[in-house]
């Protein structure tokens, strides 16, 4: 029989408090407890990064982190990055056309958020070492590339 209990966090700057198995992702607390589909499933098993959100402003993989191990932590998901239009990536994603399918997309947008907050002006190896976190079926990874270079040549990446 599942361990029900109540867990308390915030997402997007909102505290919620659900009765929830202790050992159910956080990716399907997210999408199907939330609404919150901009999260997305792929492989189930830490290694593509299609579900990936911010915790503390750290890229994580919401489908490896249970219940029992997000209580009392701060999420954002692709929903919550920006109250004000779109957050500065979307932007210069938007400007280097870099979304194919858009599948793997919150994922690298996330991930490219907690590149910079880590470090406004990263190396190319580490945002290799970074970005490559997140697999892309449709390859966008050069237009990847371009978008993070334009934020890293403007001083817009400081204003969000
Ligand atoms: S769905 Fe979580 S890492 Fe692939
Ligand atoms: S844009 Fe299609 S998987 Fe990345």
């Amino acid at each position: 029989m599942e361990n029900i209990k109540t867990y308390t966090f915030s997402i997007n700057n909102k505290q919620v408090s659900l009765d929830l198995p202790e050992d159910i992702p956080l990716l399907w607390i997210l999408r199907d407890h939330l609404q919150l589909t901009g999260t997305k499933f792929s492989c189930g098993i830490g290694q593509c990064g299609a579900c990936t959100v911010l915790i503390d402003n750290q890229a994580v993989f919401s489908c490896q982190l249970t219940a029992e191990e997000i209580n009392g932590k701060n999420i954002t998901t692709i929903e919550g990055i920006s109250s004000n239009g779109l957050h500065p990536v979307q932007q210069a994603w938007l400007d280097n056309e870099v979304s194919q399918c858009g599948y793997c997309q919150s994922g690298q947008i996330l991930t490219a958020i907690s590149l910079f907050t880590q470090n406004p002006a990263p190396d190319k190896d580490e945002i290799n070492r970074v970005m490559s976190k997140v697999l892309c079926r449709c390859g966008t990874y050069t237009r990847i590339k371009k978008a993070i270079s334009q934020l890293i040549n403007t001083t817009q990446i400081n204003k969000s």
